[in-house]
């Protein structure tokens, strides 16, 4: 975005468009719930996503970079349970050194806000010689990825100014869910009936992500103390680890704070090293079969000296008593969470960022969209 056009989007009354954008997100939720929904009671989605017709497809290839990266991880984990269909996430910029599976059954669904990414379009060139069907979710109308790809799914987040990518990864996530849904509904996986609960449970989402931005006070008591720290770790299992790889870069960027995000039990297999006394870890424990894993960890962190974030699930209290700070989520399905999830992270990033005296839109060293491919 030129100097001119990023004056033209006014950050209002805000201070940052970062968190002018991390408050748009109810909106950009209901937004995209509108333009993908055709009618809740008959479980049917509207023909941006009823007429991709994807039944015929044996496999999935998402490609992305960042934090798109990250959201197509949460696709995976909706993909492969509702639709019964193997799902790989590559980084873009991995992707031509690998000689990847990629055929004429192949899905291959390119995610990228700006749709300009250097790296993301020299994948999806690649992945399309190959044969993939390329399916692009872009929030840049007529963006070259939009132009590559044989359909574009466009996200409704409007114009993201800050350079760390906020309501483009919730309008992802969403798009993705939907998504996935209709891609277990073309492969017989799942009943027209069956989708109600899980279109009935996203209605509700904007009004839950409503709720936990009401909580900033209590997340900026938290940046308070992680603004002091030069290392922090960001732990899940499952759709969690997906989370935790985004908090992570979140912070990262905005603070340059040393982030690393693990899954919980990966964690134990040599990071685990790196924890002395005073370590700030984020822990996310949202889903309900998985917190019995994961409370051990936390108390293992506890014992060695780490202080606790958790970000709970409603029906994951008993990792309560582990953490020095925790936000408990409003509940939805355990499939959902990312959405709610990402919120005390994002203000985390933005809140300590802004305690840290940082350039919170535009953060050193980064653009907005990475053009070139090195
Ligand atoms: O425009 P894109 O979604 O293709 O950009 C991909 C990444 O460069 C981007 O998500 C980056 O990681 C953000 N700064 C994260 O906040």
């Amino acid at each position: 975005m030129t100097a001119t056009n990023k004056n033209a989007v006014d950050k209002g009354s805000y201070p940052h468009f970062m968190l002018k954008e991390i408050m748009e997100q109810p909106e950009v939720l209901r937004r995209t719930l509108a333009k993908g929904i055709a009618s809740i009671e008959q479980g049917q989605l509207s023909p941006e996503y009823g007429d991709l017709r994807l039944g015929k497809y044996q496999k999935v290839l998402v490609l992305a970079c960042g934090t798109a990266y990250h959201a197509g991880l949460v696709g995976k984990y909706f993909m492969e349970k509702l639709a019964r269909v193997p799902v790989t996430v590559e980084q873009a910029a991995e992707f031509r050194y690998t000689d990847s599976f990629v055929d004429p059954d192949t899905l291959v669904l390119v995610i990228s806000q700006s749709g300009e990414t250097g790296d993301t379009l020299a994948a999806m060139r690649e992945a399309k010689s190959k044969g993939g069907y390329l399916v692009a979710i872009t929030n840049v109308a007529g963006s070259t990825i939009a132009r590559e790809a044989h359909r574009v799914i466009n996200t409704v987040a409007g114009a993201e100014i800050s350079v760390a990518s906020t309501k483009a990864y919730m309008a992802q996530l969403a798009t993705l869910y939907l998504l996935g849904l209709q891609l277990a509904m073309d492969r017989g996986r799942l009943g027209f009936k069956d989708a109600v609960p899980y279109l009935k449970a996203m209605k509700k989402i904007p009004e839950q992500v409503e709720q936990l931005l009401a909580e900033q006070a209590t997340v900026k008591e938290w940046a308070g103390r992680l603004a002091g720290n030069e290392h922090a770790f960001f732990l899940g299992r499952g759709l969690d680890a997906a989370v935790a790889m985004e908090g992570s870069l979140k912070l990262k960027e905005t603070t340059y704070i040393h982030a690393e995000a693990y899954s919980a039990g990966e964690f134990r297999h040599g990071p685990i090293a790196l924890i002395e006394e005073g370590i700030p870890a984020v822990i996310l424990a949202t889903q309900p079969e998985l917190v019995g894993y994961t409370v051990p960890v936390m108390e293992e962190l506890k014992s060695r000296g780490a202080w606790i974030i958790g970000i709970l699930g409603a029906d994951t209290g008993q990792a309560a008593d582990c953490c020095d700070y925790r936000m408990i989520l409003p509940a939805t399905l355990p499939e959902f969470t990312p959405m709610p999830a990402v919120i005390p992270l994002q203000l985390l990033a933005y809140y300590t960022a802004c305690a840290r005296g940082n350039d919170v839109d535009q953060p050193r060293h980064l653009v907005k969209s990475v053009k070139d491919v090195k």
